[in-house]
């Protein structure tokens, strides 16, 4: 069975901005998803009947990207599902590719909407930041205007995000996973709310669209002092906005002083958080005494691709 594989992510700046439109940049690492069908006389998933409830992203993909006959799927994942890495874009992006592929229409720009597509519909109100960084891997800038290196437009009502290829070397980081699962939509809705009634807040969410050009230029440069500093103060302004969690700040206190800089990574209120260090094995202790699951990544990995028979291997490194 010809297995496509997609990356997962991490969110290095502005997350929850993106929702309004303010740019966020992403990073593709190096964990994956890998997914594969055959026609079949009906729908499974990994030997299981298929079931929407259970198995809401890859049936939503059948709606977005497949026309034909029962398609017997198989996945592999070696993202640890809830932990804001990323989980279900991945598996979102690797079926729709290979739905298309199968239909001899594989094309990235279109992998990337219909994927974008399958998230709204299952999680509500989303951005294309997680589906796009899975997709084109290396990092991704999702903006409001068009730039260099643009490598497609997703729009949604009157709203438009350009994704643009940003190239990214030399950086290491921790992942601190609480194993706190909180789910997107209500993060989302609550800073929504805020926004909605605070004028403070609202300039928070342009500050951190600030943060995130302001980042696209010192991962450019690969500027380590600035990312972190810059990390920093999101991280402050994510807290400041209600999607904080006291295990997280513990886990970015403890990493202090070992590394460049650290902030929560997606939707917060639990997930994981994320450090830029040259020291990721002084991360992973820290992370580990304060009570979290550290994971090194690699960033900048491929988008999706064809692996013809090879299943995603090997579970994340850990220490
Ligand atoms: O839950 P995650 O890790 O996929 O992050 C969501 C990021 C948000 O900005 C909060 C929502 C979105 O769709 O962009």
């Amino acid at each position: 069975m010809a297995m496509w594989s997609a990356p997962g992510k991490i969110i290095l700046f502005g997350e929850h901005a993106v929702v309004f439109g303010e740019p966020a940049l992403a990073l593709a690492i190096d964990l994956r998803v890998s997914s594969g069908l055959q026609v079949s006389d009906r729908y499974t998933v990994n030997g299981h009947t298929m079931r929407r409830k259970y198995h809401a992203y890859i049936s939503a993909a059948l709606d977005e990207a497949w026309e034909g006959p029962p398609l017997k799927m198989n996945t592999d994942s070696n993202i640890p599902s809830g932990s804001g890495l990323g989980s279900s874009a991945a598996v979102t992006v690797s079926s729709v590719a290979a739905m298309l592929a199968e239909r001899n229409r594989f094309d990235h720009g279109d992998v990337a909407t219909k994927s974008f597509n399958v998230e709204r519909r299952v999680q509500g109100r989303a951005s294309p930041i997680d589906t796009s960084t899975s997709t084109h891997g290396h990092g991704v800038l999702v903006s409001p205007e068009k730039g260099d290196r643009h490598i497609w437009t997703i729009s949604s009502g009157p709203q438009d995000w350009h994704a643009h290829h940003c190239e990214v070397r030399g950086l290491e980081f921790v992942v601190g996973y609480t194993g706190i699962h909180a789910s997107t939509g209500p993060l989302v809705d609550s800073v929504r709310s805020l926004v909605e009634s605070d004028g403070e807040a609202k300039r928070m969410i342009r500050r951190i669209g600030e943060i995130s050009m302001e980042g696209v230029e010192a991962v450019r440069n690969a500027d380590k002092v600035r990312i972190g500093s810059l990390m920093d103060e999101n991280h402050r302004l994510l807290c400041a906005l209600g999607v904080g969690h006291p295990v997280l700040d513990e886990f970015v206190e403890a990493c202090k002083g070992r590394c460049y800089g650290s902030k929560l990574t997606g939707a917060g209120g639990g997930g994981s958080m994320i450090a830029l260090t040259d020291d990721a094995d002084g991360v992973c202790r820290a992370v580990s005494s304060a009570g979290g699951t550290p994971i090194v990544v690699k960033v900048g990995c491929d988008g999706v691709r064809l692996d013809r028979d090879r299943r995603v291997h090997g579970r994340p490194r850990k220490r």
